[in-house]
């Protein structure tokens, strides 16, 4: 059984990226079959993981997602590539915004990118999606495709308006029978920085604000040098700096997510 998960914020800059990377890379090293799929037109996945130029290829997953809308055939493999590290990447490119404004007038508009997930779904035993720092139709068709979402919020911001925003549309999905099964996966705190109180401070919020039923997970991401060179280099945490908090903290998160029941629990 595949587990859809779609990392959203629609904050740019809060590590959605790096958590789609790293969540996904940390899959594969416990042992899963994973794609991650860029579905933001920022390309910034697909650079990251060592694909520099996303703008030039041409194949990426605003070319299936055409297809679909066009009812075109096409063949689910394509435009996949492979990442050293043990995982696929559907790569994403600036083509997904002409994709973003087409959508709004199309038939079954939310369930585009459910379609091609649909396809492919037998051959991995999760898929992350990495979403577009925005609510728009994209990321309604992420949202509508997934199992559950992770939200990764940097401390040191206030989230608890835009955090409200997201929920709110999370409800959306649910009530308009886009997907009526759509979970809170948990919030992922990001970028902290241990020499400030903010973290608790944050999580006392975030807990006063949703009374508890939205679920933090245990180890946040440091604000790290490391965490940021990685794009550049093209590898993860894990490879980058395999003792440092960071890769623990990713670590850690990999495990609550393998180990929630309702993604199956214990799928290792
Ligand atoms: N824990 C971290 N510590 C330091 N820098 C980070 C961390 N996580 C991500 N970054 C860097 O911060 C920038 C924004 O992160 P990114 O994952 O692209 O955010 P988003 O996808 O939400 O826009 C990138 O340059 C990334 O390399
Ligand atoms: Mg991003």
């Amino acid at each position: 059984m595949c587990k859809v998960i779609s990392v959203c914020n629609q904050k740019g800059g809060v590590g959605k990226s790096a958590s789609a990377a790293n969540l996904g890379i940390g899959l594969a090293r416990a042992g899963q079959k994973v794609l991650v799929i860029d579905n933001d037109a920022q390309g910034s996945l697909t650079a990251s993981l060592g694909f520099n130029e996303p703008d030039t290829m041409e194949y990426t997953l605003a070319t299936v997602l055409g297809k679909i809308i066009k009812e075109e055939s096409y063949d689910p493999e394509e435009g996949i590539l492979h990442h050293q590290e043990g995982i696929d990447l559907m790569p994403g490119n600036i083509e997904l915004s002409g994709i973003d404004l087409t959508l709004v007038s199309v038939m079954s508009r939310e369930h585009v990118l459910s379609e091609y997930i649909e396809s492919i779904k037998d051959r991995y035993s999760w898929i992350i999606i990495d979403c577009a720092p925005s609510l728009g139709m994209l990321t309604v068709n992420a949202l509508a495709a997934s199992d559950s979402v992770l939200v990764p919020v940097q401390v040191g911001f206030l989230p608890a308006k835009g955090l409200e925003q997201l929920i709110r549309t999370i409800n959306k999905v649910r009530k308009q029978k886009i997907n009526r099964n759509l979970r809170i996966e948990g919030i992922l705190l990001t970028m902290v920085d241990g020499r400030t109180n903010y973290s608790k401070e944050i999580i006392s919020l975030i807990e006063q604000a949703y009374g508890g039923n939205v679920k933090i997970f245990e180890k946040p991401i440091p604000l790290s040098v490391r965490v940021a060179e990685c794009s550049a280099l093209g590898i993860s945490i894990y490879r980058n700096d395999p003792k440092g908090k960071a890769a623990l903290g990713y670590e850690s998160l990999t495990k609550e997510i393998l180990g929630n029941p309702l993604n199956g629990g214990g799928a290792l």
